[in-house]
């Protein structure tokens, strides 16, 4: 007995041990999120505030760049409600693919016509230019996105917690799957690409790591499958690359973009593909401070410049010429008229 005891010892501890690692290694998988946010803040202060603010300033076109007049009536204090149950209370990486659904009713995205805009890799300059060119309207200029833009939110599961929001630290992008305001993103981006119409748009980033067209990216995993193809009539790909590279980065026809039209020539989508797009060229250099030292930010202006003052330059020699031929051939028919007049008086004299 005591022989098999000592035996077992060994197995007894070992297995104690890899218990134990075992056990502390999933309680940190559990809580991953929580270190890997230490250094993420936590929900924007006064979120319900802004939230409600946004949605009455949206709802009242006071940003007018920036909404669409809608028929619906809208309760903003109603859609915060709903925003709130879906989080509040609740462990931020264990929220279920629909838990927004609802919200996305009452707050719906809506894009005109021709207008739709997604992009991925470059949320600034798609923003930006969004909000200068009637042209495009992208999902943070809806009402669910306008509302949400930048914000950050997350629940506290804790008992302790009173309105069980965690003002102190949220899960970071990505630090846990259905982590929840990336559940928000993906049902935003789901409405907002099946509402759209007509021909819509892609910005994709030239430069980005790894490719402009990322298979992981919201645009390629919801966005993208989620086009009708009866009623959207042209997907318009926007490759912009990053004025201030030496680089030309990616290319149409190439690369990942190469797979982004292979796949909207699977789904039935009509495309096209557009280097460097002058809108986000000229947006990108209004964020530089000395734009003026970037090729792509003057080449243009000095060019149609010079080309300006060479067409003026020839249109002067060319108009100087003609005015001196036209003065020449006048003198020439004044003289040969003179001629003319001289010989007929001298042959009107002869028979006399
Ligand atoms: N860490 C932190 N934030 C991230 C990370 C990350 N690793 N990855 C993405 N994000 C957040 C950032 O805020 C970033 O600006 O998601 C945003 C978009 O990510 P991208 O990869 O640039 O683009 P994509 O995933 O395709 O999402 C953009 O979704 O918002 C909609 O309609 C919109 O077409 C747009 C698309």
């Amino acid at each position: 007995m005591d022989g098999k005891n000592t035996t077992l010892q060994p197995v007894v501890h070992f297995c104690i041990i890899l218990c134990i690692v075992l056990l502390t290694s999933l309680e940190a998988n559990a809580h991953m999120w929580r270190r890997q946010a230490d250094a993420g803040p936590g929900t924007t202060k006064n979120i319900a505030e802004i939230f409600q603010g946004r949605c009455h300033e949206h709802i009242q076109c006071l940003q007018t760049d920036q909404c669409n007049r809608r028929p619906k009536v809208i309760n903003c204090t109603a859609i915060w409600i709903e925003f709130l149950g879906a989080f509040q209370h609740q462990n931020p990486c264990n929220t279920s693919a629909d838990v927004y659904d609802d919200v996305l009713t009452m707050a719906v995205p809506i894009t005109p016509d021709d207008q739709t805009l997604f992009w991925s890799g470059l949320l600034d300059a798609a923003l930006n230019v969004a909000r200068v060119s009637m042209q495009y309207r992208i999902l943070e200029e809806s009402l669910p996105g306008y509302m949400a833009n930048q914000l950050v939110w997350c629940g506290d599961d804790d008992p302790a917690s009173v309105d069980g929001i965690n003002y102190e630290k949220c899960p970071e992008w990505g630090a846990c799957e259905n982590e929840t305001s990336f559940r928000f993103w993906q049902a935003a981006s789901r409405e907002f690409s099946r509402q759209a119409t007509g021909k819509v748009s892609v910005a994709l980033n030239a430069h980005r790591d790894g490719g402009a067209f990322r298979n992981t990216s919201v645009f390629a995993t919801v966005e993208l499958p989620n086009l009708n193809p009866d009623t959207v009539t042209m997907v318009e790909i926007l490759l912009v690359p990053d004025i201030t590279s030496t680089e030309e980065g990616e290319k149409c026809g190439k690369g990942s973009i190469k797979e982004l039209e292979r796949r909207l020539d699977v789904a039935g989508l009509p495309w096209i593909c557009t280097y460097d797009p002058l809108e986000f060229r000229y947006i990108q250099c209004t964020t530089l401070e000395n734009p003026l030292e970037y090729k792509a930010c003057r080449g243009d202006k000095q060019e149609s410049q010079r080309a300006k003052e060479e067409t003026i330059i020839v249109g002067a020699v060319l108009g100087g010429v003609i005015l001196i031929l036209i003065i020449v051939v006048a003198i020439l028919l004044v003289q040969s008229c003179k001629r003319l007049t001289r010989l007929d008086d001298s042959q009107l004299m002869i028979p006399t």
